[in-house]
């Protein structure tokens, strides 16, 4: 959610941090800002809207070499210059992510002490209790360490004090920040891709930890603040895979990325029809939870049906932002399992915390290496989706399905099941190429539609409607085909579109029925499908290619993305940006 970027160093400060920032756009905000220092004072500059606004009204060129930028995804009080970011107070400069949850307390405090606020946001009683502090201990070092220990909620900061221009200090808890260095500087940023351009090595900030950033070199401190050493990563992606390329939108470029993915993925965790160790052994397991929320819970949704078809393991599946206030039956032999690309997700986060301190055992399946779920959980199972940046997701989805198919093989035992991935990258490249326009052309100019279908292509309804809510506005509601005439059939107007996707023999016949239904109600009926069925039901028909059932949802899903992307584009959406939509939610 929103983003820091922050630069001290030998070359201008503005280029970079502007650079990394709009890097950042990808995860969602509303206003940007910057803090720079020139001719040895602080000035800040902040606007409203997309960077190119902010970026209008700052030289680039300007002689400053300490910078700290911010994306804001307003949480507190309106996206108005004011409640922008850098906030000021008393001689402390502050950016932050995250929510300060306790601030109306510590406002309170800080009124009483003299401190006056301008803006409506929980950010501006930082810098004050950073002054505050500062007043009491005259060292920034000391003054951060106890402002944090007042601070309850999420946050990574970028601060700078007017006693000291040569230093940019940081901190976090909750909120993602990495530290890295080229050879002319040092860099904060709320992602590593964003900094790409300039250097791919980059320590993680674990909670708590404080940086110090110079101009020739970085400190990182304990709450101690005796400092520590950490290792230093090498981010191995390259610029271009956090790049758009020949794509006209990265989500487009991420779809065309899934036979890729889909490859990376298995081959990490297969070898030869065997499991490597990279997949370690949960024999234990006679009880598993997923948790996830949004599209990773959809992800849980298709693991539960997989697991529960393949061994007797029930599976409970969960939005984290319910799971974690919810009493929750579970036992040493319980698994929990959290889904999420980020691996930075507020609540999937909290929820994984509750199950470490009910002493469950948990496993993250995680896209982004090194992010806090998947430093905090038991076991971490990576995708290997690489960088996604459309807010959509869709190559991160495809690969957690891959990997939550083959962790129901895993708990089966029955590694004969791990023949079925053979042909599917072929499947996959082939759906990559159709083209989806007429699906597309007879759903966008509708406000309302209709996802159905049953078992597990419910649960690919629901990431199909959530995928076409999300980037093309139109709203969708994914309903199991069978439930639909308990009430919301009523809303089936002359020419509502009703996606029905049936990939179960089993029971095609039922959905055809509620297909038919609808049809009567004179919907228009696009029929997904990988059976050879030509009965006069519907108006469109997509065929998809026979496979297992446990492999058909990472086929299923492709033309689901590509239709929503289809149509967002012929309303005109901003694709990869989509309206109040953040990449990374780190907010409860
Ligand atoms: C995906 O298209 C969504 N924007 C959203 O539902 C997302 O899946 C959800 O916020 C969870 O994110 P995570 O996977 O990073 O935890
Ligand atoms: N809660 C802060 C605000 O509303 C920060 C939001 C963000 O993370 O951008 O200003």
């Amino acid at each position: 959610m929103c983003g820091i970027v922050g630069y001290i160093g030998t070359d201008k400060a503005l280029p970079k941090v502007l650079s990394g920032l709009k890097f950042l756009e990808y995860r969602g905000y509303d206003s940007a800002g910057i803090a720079f220092v020139k001719n040895k004072s602080l000035n800040i500059l902040k606007e409203v809207g997309r960077i190119e606004n902010l970026d209008k009204k700052i030289n680039a060129q300007e002689e400053t070499y300490v910078s700290i930028g911010h994306t804001r995804w307003a949480t507190h009080g309106k996206p108005n210059v004011i409640n922008s970011h850098p906030h000021k107070n008393g001689k402390f400069t502050v950016v932050h992510n995250g929510i300060i949850e306790n601030y109306v307390l510590i406002k309170e405090k800080l009124i009483k002490e003299g401190y006056s606020f301008l803006s409506e946001t929980d950010t501006e009683v930082i810098p004050a209790l950073l002054d505050y502090n500062y007043s009491i201990s005259k060292d920034i070092m000391v003054s951060i360490r106890d402002t944090i220990k007042e601070l309850e909620g999420s946050y990574a900061l970028g601060i700078i004090c007017d006693d000291d221009l040569k230093h940019i200090y940081a901190v976090r808890n909750g909120s993602p920040l990495i530290i890295a260095r080229d050879e002319k500087g040092y860099f904060l940023s709320s992602d590593v891709p964003a900094i790409l351009n300039f250097t791919n090595k980059y320590i993680l900030l674990d909670e708590s930890e404080i940086a110090k950033l110079s101009f020739d070199e970085y400190k990182i401190y304990d709450t101690n603040l005796d400092e520590i050493r950490k290792e230093e990563k090498i981010f191995d992606g390259t610029p271009d895979s956090a790049m758009k390329g020949n794509y006209e939108h990265y989500m487009l470029k991420e779809i065309h990325e899934e036979g890729k993915v889909f490859k990376d993925t298995l081959n990490y965790y297969v070898d030869n029809y065997k499991f490597k160790n990279t997949m370690p052994n949960f024999k234990k397991y006679n009880k598993i939870h997923i948790i996830g929320c949004g599209s990773a819970y959809y992800v849980g949704n298709i693991g539960k049906y997989l697991i529960e078809e393949y061994t007797n393991i029930p599976v409970l599946v969960e939005v984290a932002s319910e799971y974690r206030y919810k009493k929750n039956f579970y036992d040493k032999d319980t698994l929990v399992i959290v889904i999420s690309q980020s691996g930075e997700t507020a609540d999937s986060l909290a929820a994984l915390r509750k199950a470490k301190e009910d002493k469950i055992d948990t496993l993250a399946i995680v896209n982004v290496v090194g992010s806090s779920i998947s430093r905090e959980a038991d076991y971490t199972l990576y995708v290997k989706a690489g960088p996604e940046i459309a807010v959509a997701t869709t190559k991160a989805f495809l690969a957690q399905t891959v990997l939550i198919s083959l962790l129901a093989v895993k708990f089966s035992n029955n590694l004969n099941l791990l023949k079925e991935y053979d042909n599917l990258e072929k499947h996959i490249c082939n759906l990559l190429n159709n083209n989806y326009e007429k699906y597309a052309e007879a759903i966008y100019k509708h406000e309302d539609t209709f996802f159905i279908g049953r078992l597990i292509d419910y649960a690919l309804c629901l990431e199909g409607s959530l995928k076409l809510k999300e980037t093309s506005y139109i709203n969708s509601v994914a309903f199991q085909a069978g439930e639909l005439k308990h009430g919301t059939i009523s809303l089936i107007k002359d020419g509502t579109p009703v996606i029905g996707i049936c990939t179960d023999e089993n029971i095609i016949n039922k959905t055809i029925s509620n297909l038919k239904e609808v049809k009567a109600r004179n919907a228009y009926v696009i029929f997904i499908t990988n059976e050879d069925i030509d009965e006069d039901f519907y108006d469109l028909k997509l065929v998809l290619p026979k496979v297992h059932k446990l492999v058909m949802p990472i086929l299923s899903i492709i033309p689901l993305q590509l239709i929503a992307y289809e149509v967002a584009k012929k309303r005109g959406c901003d694709i990869d940006k989509p309206q109040n939509l953040a990449k990374s939610v780190t907010v409860e």
